[in-house]
């Protein structure tokens, strides 16, 4: 999903010593795997948890751990090499992060080899922090995490979980695909979390019309880019409700899940939860029909079965009520696009439509691409070129934001 942003990016890998020490060796590889260069600074204390060889081996570069060399007769070439690291880096990524190099940051110190090179950075940086919960809850490492934040430094949240200590809390590492994810919104320009305090909900994929106990109506969706527009507005700020129909998909623990199955649950759903968010992007490929009646039992080949009787179900976005709420919807077309999109945006009374353009292979369903394009209710319009459907749910976030 990922490989175009970090192809050839130079990433600055910074490892602090926690069990979650680990992690950072698979975290290595998936940044090699999609194409980016990875240099490791790992703390001293980070030593103690994973070999320095493994992550040189894994990132193929040496590894810094000493400001210093060793000895007096070695390493002299070392300079100003806290400089010319700092001047190299796309971005420096420091997962996990212990509240003890989070203080330290926080207060500008530069003790050893990694909070030198932090103090020097001209890149962005993220800092994933990782701790036992009451250490991570603690009054002053909250405080050290909001001063990064008020500096301007990313801070992923720690997860929710089951900690080394037998604990249950937050503090675990978050799982590596949100760094990653985390990671690709900075170097795509993410600067400021511009949905913080808004409250989105979200609906996705299909929805299932059943017949019998065995079988259904269902549609090609899968959900995709509804669950993107959900992950990405969560590291953008938001608080996040994800409606969503049968999908293979995952999402984040932090975003409010409830799963579905029909366009009359969907219903429901949208209904129950349009009041306490502000925002509603309707993503889903809701069922415009479903069985009048569900056979309570396998329909048999004896039945000799010839049609179904269908119904119409209600359209959940023309029928909500929208007072005070900004309202997107999803256009799917396979002819005259965007004069049918034109007839929805009104019909709906959208303030803003997504037609997503069928025309290549690279778009539609089940593809991690996209091509569409956005239409407001003003009448302005906007093309974006074919892209990941995680560059495509942050162009429809940003235009959200902007509003008109
Ligand atoms: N939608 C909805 N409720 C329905 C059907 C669709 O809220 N029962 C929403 C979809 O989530 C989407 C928008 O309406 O945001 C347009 O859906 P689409 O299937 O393209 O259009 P329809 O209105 O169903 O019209 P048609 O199928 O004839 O194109």
């Amino acid at each position: 999903m990922h490989n175009k942003i970090f192809k050839n990016k130079k990433i600055l890998l910074g490892v602090t010593g926690c069990i979650a020490a680990y992690k950072a060796a698979f975290l290595t590889r998936e940044l090699k795997n999609l194409g980016a260069e990875v240099k490791i600074i790992m703390s001293p204390s980070a030593t103690e948890f994973i070999s320095p060889l493994t992550l040189s081996t894994l990132s193929v570069n040496p590894v810094i751990i000493n400001t210093f060399p060793s000895s007096k007769t070695e390493n002299s070439d070392m300079g100003t090499w806290h400089i010319d690291l700092a001047l190299w880096a796309d971005l420096m990524i420091i997962a996990p992060c212990t509240i003890n190099t989070v203080a330290k940051i926080a207060h500008g110190f530069a003790d050893n080899a990694l909070t030198t090179i932090v103090t020097a950075l001209r890149s962005p940086l993220l800092v994933v922090p990782a701790a036992d919960v009451d250490m991570y809850q603690n009054k002053i490492t909250q405080r050290n995490i909001q001063t990064l934040r008020d500096f301007g430094i990313n801070v992923l949240d720690a997860e929710d979980g089951e900690l080394a200590s037998g604990l249950n809390g937050k503090g675990r590492l978050p799982e590596l695909n949100k760094i990653i994810d985390a990671a690709a919104l900075i170097l795509n320009g993410f600067k400021k979390k511009d949905l913080e305090n808004k409250k989105i909900l979200i609906t996705a994929g299909p929805t299932y019309e059943d017949i019998d106990p065995v079988r259904f109506i269902g549609n090609r969706s899968s959900g995709k880019m509804g669950y993107w527009l959900a992950k990405t507005a969560y590291l953008r700020g938001a608080e996040v409700t994800l409606i969503s129909g049968p999908s293979s998909e995952i999402i984040y623990p932090e975003v409010n899940f409830i799963s579905v199955r029909s366009a009359n649950e969907m219903e429901e759903a949208v209904k129950q939860n349009l009041k306490a968010n502000e925002i509603l992007i309707m993503s889903a490929a809701v069922a415009d029909y479903s069985p009048q009646k569900k056979n309570p039992n396998k329909i048999k080949k004896e039945s000799k079965l010839a049609s179904i009787q269908l119904k119409e179900n209600n359209d959940i976005l023309a029928s909500i009520d929208k007072k005070d709420k900004f309202v997107v919807g999803f256009a799917l077309e396979t002819e005259n696009g965007i004069s049918n999109a034109k007839k929805k945006l009104k019909s709906k009374n959208l303030d803003m439509i997504v037609l997503n353009i069928l025309k290549t292979n690279q778009s539609g369903f089940d593809t991690d691409t996209n091509k569409i394009k956005i239409i407001k209710k003003n009448g302005s319009g906007k093309d974006f070129p074919v892209q990941s459907k995680f560059l495509i749910a942050n162009n429809i976030l940003s235009e959200i934001v902007k509003r008109k």
